[in-house]
Formats: structure tokens, C-alpha cells, sequence
């Protein structure tokens, strides 16, 4: 797609840059598929809580992964992992309690409809399935997902993924549309959006496509963060049912209380979905993730195929989602969540005010996007956003960047994150903006 930023180059160390012996090594095994952050990448050997150590001992604020998302080496998952690990480790053809118990717990945070959950290693064979099941459900093939969408590494995923895509176009089956903001749409986003996504409908007919899904990530995350306003994408939805098509939402980013008032990004708005998917924060950095659906659409895709996967779903994956779960109740970390990404959003818009070179900032919670434009046009400066991710890098801090030109700084830091952090955080950015930009005049 012309005009848009692959995700994967956002940010990206590219060969030449540096002559470490650490680098050589990570390309001469990696290759051409070597995707490592940075100009100079940094060499980690350890992690807690909200900080990552480098080798040289300088010790970073992570403001980018979301996956150690009740934070960094979390004692209650590390002990769980290795006391199920120590215990029994199998996969899923045989009756173990833990991953039942593990299934019942996260059903309950699930609407009552989505009673069956499939456990897999990645948010990428979630979002497979999902697609594969919704094919089956609605006898439908088209898909419709976001300008900027990223859905995983599968050859299905790529193609309903966007940002994925450097040099092929999307295929005929596949739509995008843009994400919902006011820039995109106008005053009455919701309306907007969902004219957009029955446009999408209209062109998929037009090539011999029925709908099978309108697949979300209901933050937008690599689409550059796109929250408000909550219940904005209900209409959506529901024009994609009324033309015979699954909804399926993708909670890969803002689940597990990410965006602060709820579990899940789609119950901020509202929705409903027919099937949903999650992984990255789900076992703090154990590899799993998994896709719950109704069980008539999972029966009509397993009359047809069968489907078995040998890690997903494992004992040990369930005691890492267990703890997961337990620690984001018994730490209030949602409301964590909620607290301190209010005090960011307000620092960040306060320091906006103050630089011409801070455009708009938005998000839910911990996830939170700010966009960086040119002083003189107004328009998305990504030149200028490296140069800021790496003035943060110098400060400590790590941030990565996402939307269509990659202009927006992707601020996602584990739900722990205490005032404390999130305030150095705030100083650290005017600093490096200080250094860089100009002031508003
Ligand atoms: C919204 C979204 N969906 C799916 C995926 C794919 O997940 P995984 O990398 O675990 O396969 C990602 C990964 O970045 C994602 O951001």
C-alpha cells in the first residue's frame, strides 16, 4: 500500500549500522529475517518489573512491551511456571486439572456466548483460526480489517494484515479501511466507521466475496492508536452482521486490563463479539495465547477440518495464565492501569501544549499514542519520530513507534507502571524534546 510504513521497519536496526560482534553473530544466524530495534541494538540480560538491564549495565524504562504485562519476571508467574514445569508438562490429549481450571477462569472475564476457548502458542494461530472458523460459520470468504491492521505471521494473517505487506498488494478478498478517529471520519466517528465498513462490504460483493469477518484490534494499536470515543464501533459491527458476517476481535494488545475500565478493548465498546482472540500479555512472556468462539461456529469449522495443536494449551501455559490473571486481580493492576495512564495522557497533553511538534495524543488506559508532525505543515513527521525514540533511548527509556507513516509514539508500558516511573517517563520526554524540537510560538 503506497504511503504506508511496513511495522516490522519501524524503528528497525538495518544492516551497516553497526560493526558489534553481538550484531554480526544475531545476522549471520537470522538472515534477511533479522528484525532487531535500533540503530545501535541493545544487548538485554535481565528484567523486572517496568526495567529491563542492558549488559552495560544501564537499566531502561520499558515503555514498549506489553507482553510482561503485570511486569518483567513477576514472582507469582515465575513461581507457577517452574513448579508446573517441575510437575507435568504435556500436551493437550489428556486430562490435566490445571488447564481446566485455567479455561473456567478465563471464561468468566468472557461473555457467557463465547463458551468454547482454543488454546494456542501465538496470537497469530488465534487470528488464523478465527479466520478459518468465521469461512466456516458464514460460508463467506471476504474480510474487512483496518488501513494499518497487523494480525500475525501465518500466510492468512499477512494477508488480512496490512502493515505486514511491503511490496504485495492485499488480496481480492481483503479490505481496509481506516481506523476510527475524527481526522479519518469527521465529528460522529462511530458513523463514519461503519459507512466505511459497509463500503468495504460493497466492494468484496463486487469481486465475489460474501463476508466471513470485520476483524479489529479494538485499540488500532499499529494502526497508531485509535480509543475513543468508547462504543464507537458498535454501528460497525453491526453492519457487518446484518450483511452475514462475524465480528472477531482482536485482543492480542488491548486485552487483560490494559485499557483500564475494561478486561477487554471490546468491552469498552460495547461489542459483542462473535469470536475473540488474545495472547501476547496472557502469560506475562509464556508463550501463549488462544481464541474463544460459540460453539455452533467452532462445531461448523471442525465438521469440516480437524484441528490439534501440540503446545497450545499446555499445563505450563496454564499456570502462567492462571498467576496472570490472579496477579491482575490481586494488584489492582487494571485500576493501576486506569490511574496512572489518566496522569500520563494529562502530562503528555500538558507538554504538547508547549511544543509544536506534539500533535494529538489519545488512548485508553496504558496504551496511549502521541503523534509527531512538522512544525510547518502540521503533517506526520517520522523522521522526527526516530529521532525522538532514540533521544528517549539515551534518556533510558524504550518506546517504540506504529501508525500508517510511523509518526506515533506507541506508549504501552507494563500495567505495574507506578506514578513514579510514569512521571520520569514525562521528563525524559521533555528533555528529549527539549534537545530536538521546537517550541510552540
Ligand atoms: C493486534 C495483533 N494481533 C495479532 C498479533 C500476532 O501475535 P503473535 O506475534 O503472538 O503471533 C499481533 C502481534 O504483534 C498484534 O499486535
Amino acid at each position: 500500500m503506497s504511503g504506508m510504513r511496513p511495522i516490522l521497519d519501524m524503528n528497525a536496526f538495518r544492516e551497516g549500522d553497526s560493526s558489534s560482534a553481538a550484531v554480526s553473530r544475531r545476522l549471520r544466524n537470522v538472515g534477511a529475517a533479522s528484525v532487531l530495534f535500533y540503530r545501535e541494538p541493545i544487548e538485554m540480560v535481565g528484567a523486572t518489573g517496568a526495567t529491563m538491564i542492558a549488559r552495560d549495565g544501564t537499566r531502561y524504562l520499558d515503555f514498549y512491551n506489553n507482553v510482561p504485562s503485570v511486569g518483567h519476571t513477576h514472582p507469582k508467574v515465575v513461581e507457577a511456571v517452574q513448579r508446573q514445569i517441575a510437575t507435568l508438562n504435556t500436551n493437550t490429549r489428556y486430562l490435566v486439572d490445571i488447564v481446566d481450571r485455567y479455561l473456567d477462569a478465563l471464561k468468566s472475564q468472557l461473555p457467557a456466548h463465547l463458551g468454547n476457548v482454543i488454546m494456542t502458542c501465538s496470537g497469530s494461530e488465534a487470528n488464523d483460526l478465527a479466520l478459518r472458523v468465521a469461512r466456516a460459520a458464514t460460508g463467506g470468504t471476504g474480510v474487512v480489517v483496518s488501513q494499518a491492521a497487523y494480525h500475525g505471521n501465518t500466510a492468512l494473517t499477512t494477508d488480512v494484515s496490512p502493515s505486514a505487506l511491503k511490496a504485495m498488494p492485499l488480496p481480492d478478498w481483503v479490505v481496509a479501511v481506516a481506523p476510527p478517529g475524527p481526522a479519518q471520519y469527521g465529528q460522529d466517528v462511530a458513523d463514519g466507521f461503519a459507512q466505511a465498513v459497509g463500503g468495504a462490504i460493497a466492494t468484496l460483493k463486487d469481486r465475489g466475496h460474501a463476508p466471513a469477518a470485520l476483524l479489529m484490534d479494538s485499540i488500532f494499536s499499529s494502526d497508531g492508536v485509535f480509543a475513543d470515543p468508547p462504543g464507537g464501533l458498535a454501528k460497525a459491527a453491526d453492519v457487518m452482521r446484518a450483511a452475514g458476517g462475524l465480528v472477531i476481535a482482536d485482543e492480542v494488545q488491548p486485552g487483560f486490563g490494559r485499557t483500564g475500565s475494561h478486561f477487554w478493548g471490546f468491552a469498552r465498546h460495547g461489542l459483542q463479539p462473535d469470536i475473540v482472540t488474545m495472547g501476547k500479555p496472557m502469560g506475562n512472556g509464556f508463550p501463549m495465547a488462544a481464541m474463544a468462539a460459540q460453539p455452533d461456529h467452532l462445531a461448523a469449522f471442525c465438521s469440516d477440518v480437524g484441528y490439534f495443536n501440540t503446545f497450545g494449551g499446555n499445563p505450563v501455559a496454564a499456570a502462567a495464565g492462571l498467576a496472570v490473571l490472579e496477579v491482575i486481580h490481586q494488584e489492582g493492576l487494571m485500576e493501576n492501569a486506569h490511574e496512572v495512564g489518566a496522569a500520563l495522557i494529562a502530562g503528555l497533553r500538558d507538554i504538547g501544549h508547549q511544543s509544536a511538534q506534539v500533535g494529538d495524543v489519545r488512548g485508553a488506559g496504558l496504551f496511549i499514542g502521541l503523534d509527531l508532525i512538522e512544525q510547518d505543515s502540521g503533517t506526520a513527521d517520522p523522521a522526527f519520530t526516530v529521532r525522538v525514540i532514540d533521544a528517549m533511548r539515551d534518556e533510558g527509556v524504550m518506546i517504540g513507534a506504529a501508525g500508517r507513516e510511523g509518526a506515533t509514539l506507541k506508549i504501552r508500558p507494563p500495567l505495574c507502571l507506578t506514578r513514579d516511573e510514569a512521571d520520569r517517563f514525562l521528563a525524559a520526554f521533555q528533555r528529549a524534546l527539549d534537545r530536538l524540537a521546537a517550541p510552540k510560538n
